[in-house]
């Protein structure tokens, strides 16, 4: 079968941002399932996935979409607030001890809003986009997805001690401010 209605083109904005979420909820369960280290482990890493997710789409993905969806201008402005709040509400956490009943509060909280918020974006805002732009318009989206993605931690591999080069460390802003001067590059450059 060489045309099959699942291809999925990898450099596409919408599958990138679609597997970012399907990451996204793996780790909302991963803090719920661990405690101690390891909950602070996946805690970390959801946090900065996130700060770099939602980042990205503010600055690339959002802009699209308010241009070029019937409606665009609505849609994202209700999509940015939500991720406003989100941002907000990550620092706080981050600032937390996660043992504690208030963050198992707040992040169950946080994870019901980012899940809606991030099915939303796949109803009212992702699945537009394939009438909306051509391929390469999608590809283009993509590398500043991407470009945002490296920066997100990946737990280290067990016997390597080699850490990625970029990886975002530090509190929740500087993790935003870094992956907007990434984004920018990136769409600067193309
Ligand atoms: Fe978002
Ligand atoms: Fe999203």
């Amino acid at each position: 079968m060489s045309q099959t209605k699942g291809t999925k083109d990898p450099n596409d904005v919408v599958e990138l941002l679609r597997q970012q979420h399907v990451r996204i909820r793996a780790l909302f369960e991963e803090v719920t399932a661990t405690k101690g280290e390891e909950r602070k482990a996946s805690f970390h890493e959801l946090v900065r996935l996130l700060a770099v997710h939602e980042t990205a789409e503010e600055e690339v993905v959002h802009p699209f979409a308010r241009k070029n969806i019937d409606g665009g201008e609505q849609v994202v402005k209700d999509r940015v607030a939500e991720e406003e709040k989100a941002k907000e509400v990550l620092a706080q956490l981050d600032d937390m001890d996660p043992e504690s009943p208030e963050f198992l509060d707040r992040f169950a909280a946080l994870r019901e809003d980012v899940l809606a918020h991030a099915d939303a974006e796949e109803r009212h805002e992702f699945a537009y986009f394939r009438q909306a732009a051509d391929k390469s318009k999608l590809e283009n989206l993509g590398r500043a997805v991407k470009a945002a993605e490296a920066l997100a931690p990946t737990r280290p591999h067990p016997g390597t001690d080699t850490a990625p080069k970029n990886i975002a460390v530090g509190p929740v802003a500087a993790v935003v401010d870094r992956t907007r001067d990434a984004v920018r590059k990136v769409m600067g450059g193309g």
